[in-house]
């Protein structure tokens, strides 16, 4: 049975119901969340998107009406008229909990068939059967709470731009690998067999064209696609909020979107965020936090004990100084009677992080602890103490080893040993920073040469120019990421628009001229035209909406995500295509 509408049109929404609408006739259509028949009276709860309300149909108010009503299940959806009336048991719980519908016809536009996850909110069902029937998840009133804060913050972020003097313009998906650095997804083509076109891992280059075409301030917001390994917050396909400008400096980008956050923080979330957000330099995070996304909700921070113990009988803590390393703590509070098997397999957790080991010293009233006692003079504990600030009861936790394996090590336990003790558990703060002053270039060590940290057209700064031949790892550049509550929500630079400047970086990431004009040619072309200075930022749309929506999982805020291994299980792509295809697309298989 599918009843058509014949004319028949909705007054008003489910959910909008309220008392002021006593008295009133409407007609309603949505969803039969669940029936009770009590005898004579069948109570619907009819739901649509904005929320669910009571329906009564009764013997005595219309028999058909109420037969008819008494046919339907769960989840068919069906149009009702009736009027709004007091309920004599109204349910404090919902928002048309006062009112109900006195139902006094029904059309059943069509039936369902029992769905297979329940329709309620936080449902903990599997997710492969919630994305396999994400249809149905999706009409969940928590989910659609989740997609009503994702519209109103890319309408707000609309806006903002636009008042500011934005253009909102597209570019394409079918193009050419770009320099974010991941794995591209490729598409092959007919016309050129043999050739492929990569989906853009960001809209990087064509940003840049439109600010030498004249655009002066460029925004989308645009889906992007990395092949890398995913996690609870990366998707293979995911949307940036992207932007571009021209004629500006760090500083005036940095200040326009601390206004943009501000003003999302507080339409979305009536959360106030305080200006001008703090800035911490690349290296004070690497330092103090053992991340260049810190999570400064909480303290913790890592210690540089090294002058301490420099002197001491450790052999371990010696050899890692002798060979340029360094030896740094954290103190864990309340945590000094931690017993050996749970330090142990804190030893595993950093192990993971490559460090060789894990001393601690356990700092009681009256008595120290640790393992390596032995190998440390009373002063030298003592000092170790008193530089990290420690508390009767804290345990102190100290690797040694070249400095990338200390502060990696020790930032990943950090971030462990506040999950462990609760340290966030109700914290309702957002704790923004901007990371600056990034390292222009890194050395990769596999392949013996330096890269690009962001991509190569981020700008160096001015007073570091000088050391990009002559010592590129001390090379800082005009970079910035905003990072909240420990996660990069967004990034961006100021970008080279100086052609000989350009060769140069090229050559610190060992670019031959013409491997550079292979790959970014029309790029360098369109810069022999007048570029504009220029610069920009790019946010994670979905990251944000995380935290607006409170949530852990970026498959809550993407309607149709795909899973932890880049499959769909709704449509099973990736899925085989036809010989025809495959023909066409000149493509065969050989077996392995
Ligand atoms: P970047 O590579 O830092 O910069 O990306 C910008 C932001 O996008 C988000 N992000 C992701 N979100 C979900 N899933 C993913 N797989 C994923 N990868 C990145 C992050 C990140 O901060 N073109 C430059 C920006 C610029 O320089 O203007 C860029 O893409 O929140
Ligand atoms: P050992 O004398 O080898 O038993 O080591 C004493 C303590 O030092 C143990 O708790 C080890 O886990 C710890 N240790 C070993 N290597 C390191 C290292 N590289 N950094 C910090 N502690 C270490």
């Amino acid at each position: 049975m599918g009843e058509a509408l014949n004319g028949l049109k909705r007054t008003i929404m489910c959910g909008e119901i309220r008392e002021s609408h006593l008295g009133q006739k409407h007609v309603v259509m949505g969803w039969v969340q669940r029936k009770r028949n009590l005898g004579g009276l069948v109570f619907l709860d009819l739901r649509d998107r904005e929320g669910i309300l009571q329906v009564v149909f009764g013997e005595g108010i219309n028999k058909a009406a109420f037969e008819k009503a008494d046919l339907v299940k769960s989840e068919y959806c069906v149009a009702v008229e009736g009027e709004v009336v007091k309920r004599e048991a109204p349910n404090e719980n919902i928002p048309t909990g006062m009112i109900e519908l006195k139902g006094e016809s029904i059309k059943i536009l069509s039936e369902s068939e029992t769905p297979p996850i329940y329709i309620k909110e936080n449902l903990d069902t599997d997710e492969m059967i919630r994305l396999k029937y994400r249809y149905l998840d999706l009409r969940r009133p928590d989910m659609q709470k989740i997609f009503k804060i994702r519209h109103k913050t890319a309408k707000i972020v609309r806006d903002f731009l636009d008042e500011n003097g934005f253009l909102e313009m597209e570019t394409p998906m079918l193009t050419k690998s770009t320099p974010e650095g991941a794995r591209d997804y490729v598409v092959p083509s007919r016309n050129y067999p043999g050739m492929f076109y990569a989906l853009p891992q960001s809209p990087q280059l064509f940003k840049q064209l439109l600010m030498v075409s004249g655009y002066d301030k460029y925004f989308q917001i645009v889906k992007c696609f990395r092949d890398e390994d995913l996690r609870a917050n990366r998707q293979p396909e995911f949307t940036q909020i992207d932007m571009e400008l021209s004629f500006v400096d760090m500083e005036d980008i940095i200040s326009l979107n601390e206004k943009l956050i501000q003003k999302i923080f507080k339409e979305v979330k009536n959360v106030g965020v305080k200006l001008p957000i703090r800035r911490m330099p690349y290296s004070e995070a690497m330092n103090k936090y053992g991340s260049d996304k810190p999570d400064l909700r909480f303290g913790m921070e890592i210690v540089d004990i090294s002058d301490i113990v420099k002197e001491c009988d450790f052999k371990v803590f010696k050899d890692a100084l002798e060979n340029g390393g360094s030896v740094r703590a954290i103190s864990v509070p309340n945590s000094a009677d931690m017993g050996r098997k749970q330090i142990d397999k804190l030893t595993d957790f950093v192990k993971t992080f490559k460090a060789k080991g894990l001393a601690w010293i356990a700092y009681k009233e009256g008595e120290i602890k640790s393992p390596i006692s032995k190998f440390l003079k009373e002063e030298e504990i003592g000092a170790i103490i008193n530089k990290i600030d420690a508390k009767f009861g804290d345990l102190i936790l100290i690797v040694a080893d070249k400095n990338s394996v200390v502060l990696q090590s020790l930032g990943a336990l950090r971030l462990d040993m506040a999950k462990k003790l609760e340290l966030l558990k109700d914290n309702k703060e957002f704790n923004f920073v901007w990371i600056t002053e990034f390292p222009l270039v890194s050395y990769n060590e596999e392949e013996e040469r330096y890269q690009a940290e962001h991509h190569p057209f981020t700008a160096p700064m001015d007073e570091d120019i000088p050391f990009l031949e002559t010592d590129p790892g001390r090379v800082r550049a005009k970079a910035y990421d905003i990072v909240l509550n420990g996660e990069e929500l967004g990034g961006g630079s100021i970008r080279i628009h100086d052609t000989s400047l350009q060769e140069k970086m090229f050559q610190v990431l060992g670019f031959t001229k013409e491997s550079a004009w292979e790959r970014f040619g029309f790029l360098l072309d369109a810069f022999k035209f007048g570029p504009p200075p220029h610069g920009g930022l790019a946010y994670g749309f979905d990251r944000m909406v995380m935290f607006l929506a409170e949530t852990e999982n970026i498959k809550d805020v993407i309607a149709f995500p795909k899973n932890q291994n880049a499959y769909c299980p709704l449509t099973e792509a990736p899925n085989v295509i036809d010989q025809k295809q495959l023909m066409e697309l000149n493509i065969n298989f050989q077996e392995k």
